[in-house]
């Protein structure tokens, strides 16, 4: 059973101070403990008047926020799509990164992205090429061929299958990193929790519910 309303701040999945150099205490603080934490209390918030939205789960409510009633509509899009993409990215890092992507996962690299280093480059261009606040995502489709987007503001890139994502809003980088983007994409990358990616991208070749708690 995947959640709907109310929604709950997942905790954090390690210390604050685990990610250390790549990610300090106080970005991690504040980026868990009051950004996402504020996504979480506003979905909920909006969704306590649309009852008739209640039973959705997160994914619904990101990929069908147009059916939604239209004084709700923009602020439910925003504030699921914070919730879903905050969650990936946290679970996406890891104070123990492992040797990267398993075998399946490092063929279809190969085969769709040109292997680990083109991978990381174009994922990189993708995260400076994000114009204002926004993500950069790996993602695959139902035949399990990887590509690199892009999304703007919360927007998620489903129903595509999303495996691994960088937050590229300035809260998530500027009080380590102040504007560079690209040292602190260099440092993410270094954390990245490649067993979780490997694991999702199992899952999204089995068809399986896509959501990383599930
Ligand atoms: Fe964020």
């Amino acid at each position: 059973m995947e959640p709907h309303y109310p929604f709950s701040l997942p905790p954090l999945p390690y210390g604050e101070s685990d990610l250390l150099p790549e990610i300090d205490e106080k970005t991690l603080h504040f980026h868990h403990d009051k950004h996402f934490a504020a996504y979480v209390d506003n979905l909920n918030k909006l969704l306590a008047a649309c009852p008739a939205c209640q039973s959705w789960t997160l994914e619904q409510l990101c990929q069908y926020w147009c059916r939604l009633p239209g004084d709700l509509r923009q602020g439910i899009r925003n504030n699921a799509g914070g919730v879903y993409n905050h969650t990936l990215y946290f679970q996406g890092m890891t104070p123990t990164p492992g040797e990267g992507p398993d075998v399946a996962l490092s063929a279809a690299i190969d085969r769709d992205l040109g292997g680990m280093s083109a991978f990381k480059s174009a994922m990189k261009t993708a995260a400076l090429g994000v114009f204002g606040s926004g993500w950069a995502w790996l993602v695959c489709d139902r035949e399990g061929t990887l590509s690199i987007r892009k999304t703007a503001n919360q927007d998620t890139p489903l129903p595509l299958c999303p495996l691994l994502t960088c937050d590229v809003w300035e809260h998530a980088y500027y009080l380590q990193y102040q504007n560079r983007r690209g040292d602190y994409f260099d440092a993410w990358w270094q954390r990245v929790n490649w067993p979780m990616v490997s694991r999702l991208y199992g899952q999204c070749q089995e068809n399986r519910p896509r959501y990383p708690q599930d």
